[in-house]
């Protein structure tokens, strides 16, 4: 039996984006739909800014998106609005993102040099990835806008987590996504028992953020959780 695929959800700040992952992920066949909450905003990471790791804006891990008919519609209503682009300072490091982008773009590497789009598709992916303005209005819409499971990831608050319950999702996932998102949040196995015991024993409760052992599974699954999942270790 093959394993179960989740599809992750980012909700764009474009809704017909949000619907063509949706229609996409039913066609996969995909087992549920997990929304993260907890990415409105990409925190602040020092690490990744020390080391200059921001894929995304290479063009790096972005072919759900390049991939996508609606997202290809925004990258060519971009080029169409002929916004002036940012200028651009010629320096090696410039030319290697210009060509990795060119590299990373579905196509041919030269047409894609000389091409507008893998550039635009940068650019819309980072205005649009996410909606910081998402709300529980958002989550409210998802059960009529797909047939899919939908999970809940990064809830760490208990209300949150009741108020999910009644809105119908069929899991919640009790995540401070591994620490990178706001630094100093609480514990997610810390949030743990309070989430079990707003929504009772009944709906389904994930976690993750922190588990390196199967004495880490054994705790959380003592605290309430079902089932738990990793990101770092698998890595
Ligand atoms: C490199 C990396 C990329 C990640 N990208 C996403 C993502 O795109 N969406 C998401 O919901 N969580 C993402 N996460 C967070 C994980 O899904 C998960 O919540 C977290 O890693 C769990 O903590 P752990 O690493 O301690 O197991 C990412 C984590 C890492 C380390």
């Amino acid at each position: 039996m093959p394993p179960p695929r989740w599809f992750q959800l980012y909700w764009s700040s474009d809704e017909e984006l949000v619907d063509s992952f949706l229609s996409r992920a039913e066609e996969i066949d995909a087992d549920a739909v997990v929304v993260t909450l907890d990415t409105t905003q990409l925190g602040w990471r020092p690490w990744d800014l020390d080391l200059g790791s921001l894929p995304f804006t290479r063009g790096v891990g972005i072919a759900q998106y390049t991939s996508d008919p609606r997202f290809s519609e925004l990258v060519a209503e971009r080029i169409a609005a002929d916004e002036p682009e940012d200028p651009v300072k010629v320096t090696p490091q410039a030319v290697r993102t210009l060509l990795e982008m060119a590299r990373n773009h579905p196509g041919g590497l030269l047409d894609n040099l000389r091409a507008p789009e893998p550039r635009a598709a940068v650019q819309t992916f980072l205005d649009t990835f996410s909606n910081p303005a998402l709300s529980w209005d958002h989550i409210t819409t998802l059960r009529e806008r797909t047939r899919l499971p939908v999970v809940l990831k990064g809830v760490l608050h208990p209300d949150d987590a009741r108020r999910a319950v009644d809105l119908g999702v069929d899991a919640v996932m009790v995540s401070n996504h591994g620490g990178r998102q706001v630094d100093g949040s609480i514990g997610s196995l810390d949030a743990l028992v309070a989430v079990r015991e707003a929504v009772g024993p009944e709906p389904t409760v994930l976690l993750d953020s922190g588990i390196r052992s199967g004495a880490d599974v054994v705790k959380a699954m003592a605290c309430g959780a079902d089932a738990v999942t990793l990101g770092r270790p698998h890595l």
